[in-house]
This record gives C-alpha cells, structure tokens and sequence, in this order.
C-alpha cells in the first residue's frame, strides 16, 4: 500500500502500489484535461518520494524537459512508500 499526501489541504490518500494518482488527485481539484501528457493542466509539484512514482514516461519528458519536481498526474503512478505533492 502507497500514500499520496497533499501537503497544503493536509489530505491523505492510501492507494494500491502501482496506481494511477489521477483519481485521488481528481478528487483534489488538480485540473485534467487531454489526459495523455498534452496539455499541461495536471501538471503537480513533488515535494518528497519521487523515487516512489513510476519513470517519466516519453509525454511527460517532452512536456516538462528537465524539471525534476514536477510531474503530470495523468501520467505517474504511484509504486510504493509515501509521495507528497503540492498542487
Ligand atoms: S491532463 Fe493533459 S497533461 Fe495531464
């Protein structure tokens, strides 16, 4: 079992290893929109465990270059261990 913790709204999700945060982070506000790694609009800030969440998948290196913080929700899964983000 995994934990996504949304630092600001001081949220907590328990999530299977190797799931998809797209629905914890839905459920948080965080704006999905081409869900394929497109647009940019699920893009959030990881503040701790980002060796926990799945590689950058080809979308996410095309969209976000060289960031090492951010990632895009529609893309990540979450793989083990607790991951905190900030949206
Ligand atoms: S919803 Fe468009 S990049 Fe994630």
């Amino acid at each position: 079992m995994a934990r996504l913790v949304f630092v600001d709204q001081q949220e907590e999700f328990d999530l299977e290893d190797g799931s998809s945060i797209r629905e914890a982070c839905e459920g948080m506000g965080v704006p999905f929109a081409c869900s394929e790694g497109i647009c940019g609009s699920c893009t959030i800030t990881v503040l701790e465990g980002m060796e926990n969440l799945s590689e950058y998948t080809e979308a996410e290196q095309d969209f976000l270059g060289d960031q090492n913080n951010e990632r895009l929700a529609c893309q990540c899964h979450i793989l083990k261990g607790t991951v905190s983000i900030k949206i």
